[in-house]
């Protein structure tokens, strides 16, 4: 087991969360530059902050005006501990009322593109042209800068649009560097991190990966853990992240609940099992699975019993690993966002993984909680998982049940798992794979009429669906070239038994959803 003790701890850019509806952004756009970078609470406490022994902090935009009732505040003690801080937009405003600025409701509110005129000897626009565009999004403006700091950039309508002193480590903004529509936004935020807060972008795939061992070993000791992975990239990265710190320490339990895709239970066995040697209970409870589903077709039904029965089988294997102390679980960052900040570590894990026993406590070993899913796939790469697996499409915990609109049956899985192979092989030789969300075929349990080899065929159809999103919550139909669909029509008629017919879901999210069930 490589040895990554006496990795240094990364030390975060912390973003205090004024309410902005970019505050996640920055984090994202600060760790794109291989700074690690946390969202807190923007009344955040000295004390607190001083433990998280940050290199920088940078104030978010917010949707307040600095003069309402409730708004909420900055610390001026913030600004004077010797951390650099970088304020945005509404953290600009708050920066300058909390040193003696102004801040004026001028009329010049700017909502959009704007020009932006900005001094060039500023350490923020550092080797940038004097003359730039920006996006503004604000009604009140600075009026006045707080002595000792100096105006560094004005807007087309004159509001003040920047202002810093090096000296004493503040910079401001009144635009937003981290949306796409600023040019050179990332270029404004590297000149803070590089010039101003002395970070030079360490945090990389290695080194978290070496953190996280280090983590995972002071967490852990010599206790057990178990880990169950689903075939998705979340809890395969995780496994793999606490195997690397503690070997055989770890047991991995893998149920294979029979609605997986073609070849992916073939894919875990072979990856944790034979390739990467982890401990793996295999769990084949294909049988179990498909007998209770039998005859079911209402969707949330179907979903309650796979959700329930793969709990249940979870714990009759855990229960026979007895003394593991520790739950892997592959939390994401934006889960821990969505959720609130959550401090308790130590849980009953029934809360988390829904219906373990009620006097089974397990602590939580979380290594990605840090990570976004883009993050936690270059982590995989970097653990040397094969890319198939790393980045795979998002894949429903109830698999193929859900992608059959009438009940489950071995037949039709077997048709709609054939159908989904076909139509996978051919989106990923046409490069389409990884330009989609998701790509996938269901099966509507209804039969139609066709003729194949002069005889009448009675069988049934598959839909072709493949969507855009970034997120999940919304999403397009992707305009898939006719070519390709022409040859995934031709090749699941042709080379699937069953299936006569072939269509497109053309339907966006909402009013539709991604799955069908
Ligand atoms: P919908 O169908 O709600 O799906 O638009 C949004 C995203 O979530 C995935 N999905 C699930 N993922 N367990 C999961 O782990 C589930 O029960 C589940 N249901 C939907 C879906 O594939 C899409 O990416």
């Amino acid at each position: 087991m490589p040895v990554e003790d006496g990795v240094e701890q990364e030390r975060p850019v912390l973003v205090l969360d004024f309410g902005g509806q970019y505050a996640h952004l920055i984090t994202r756009r600060v760790r794109e530059l291989r700074v690690l970078s946390e969202l807190v609470a923007h009344d955040v406490t000295v004390d607190e902050l001083r433990a998280r022994n940050p290199r920088g902090l940078i104030l978010s935009g917010g949707p307040a005006s600095v003069h309402e009732a409730g708004a909420p505040a900055l610390d001026p003690a913030l600004l004077s501990l010797g951390i650099p801080v970088l304020g945005i937009c509404y953290g600009m405003q708050a920066m300058a009322l909390a040193l003696g600025g102004d801040v004026g409701r001028t009329g010049a509110a700017e909502f959009g593109k704007a020009p932006l005129t900005v001094e060039p000897g500023a350490l923020l626009f550092r080797d940038l042209p004097a003359d730039q565009t920006c996006w503004m999004s604000h009604n009140d403006s600075v009026t006045r800068v707080p002595e000792g700091l100096g105006e560094t950039g004005r807007s087309g309508s004159g509001a003040i649009a920047a202002m810093e002193s090096v000296e004493r480590g503040l910079y401001a903004v009144q635009f937003h560097p981290e949306v796409v529509h600023t040019p050179h936004g990332q270029d404004v935020l590297r000149n803070f991190l590089l010039h101003g807060c002395g970070a030079d972008g360490t945090w990389t795939p290695a080194h978290v990966v070496a953190e996280q061992v280090r983590r995972i070993r002071e967490q852990v000791g010599a206790e057990r853990v178990i880990c169950g992975l689903s075939g998705g990239v979340d809890s395969a990265v995780a496994a793999m992240l606490v195997h690397r710190a503690v070997g055989d320490q770890l047991t991995c339990i893998f149920v294979d609940h029979g609605l997986l895709r073609e070849g992916e239970a073939e894919q875990v066995v072979e990856l944790f099992g034979s390739h990467f040697a982890v401990p793996l209970v295999h769990v084949q409870a294909q049988e179990r699975f498909i007998a209770l589903l039998a005859g079911v077709t209402e969707p949330e039904q179907k979903r309650k019993i796979i959700g329930e029965t793969f709990i249940r089988v979870f714990e009759e294997e855990s229960r026979k690993l007895d003394g593991a102390r520790f739950l892997v679980q592959g939390t994401l960052y934006s889960d821990v966002i969505e959720s609130g900040s959550r401090t308790a570590a130590k849980i009953k894990s029934h809360h988390n993984v829904g219906g373990l026993p009620e006097d089974m406590e397990l602590e939580l070993c979380e290594p990605l909680r840090l990570l976004f899913k883009d993050e936690v796939r270059r982590v995989g790469e970097e653990l040397g998982m094969p890319e198939r697996m790393v980045w795979r499409q998002p894949f429903p915990g109830p698999g193929l049940a859900i992608r059959i609109i009438g009940d489950v049956t071995h037949e039709r899985l077997s048709i709609l798992r054939h159908a989904d192979a076909v139509l996978q092989d051919e989106i990923r030789k046409a490069g389409w794979y990884n330009r989609v969300w998701q790509s996938f075929a269901v099966l509507p349990c209804v039969k139609s009429v066709g003729v194949m080899g002069d005889a009448r065929t009675y069988a049934y159809p598959i839909v072709i669906r493949a969507v855009t999103s970034d997120d999940a919550m919304t999403a397009d139909w992707a305009r898939l070239p006719h070519d390709l669909l022409a040859s995934i029509s031709t090749r699941i008629i042709n080379e699937v038994p069953g299936v006569n017919r072939v269509a497109l879901d053309i339907s966006s999210k909402p009013p539709g959803t991604i799955e069908w069930e």
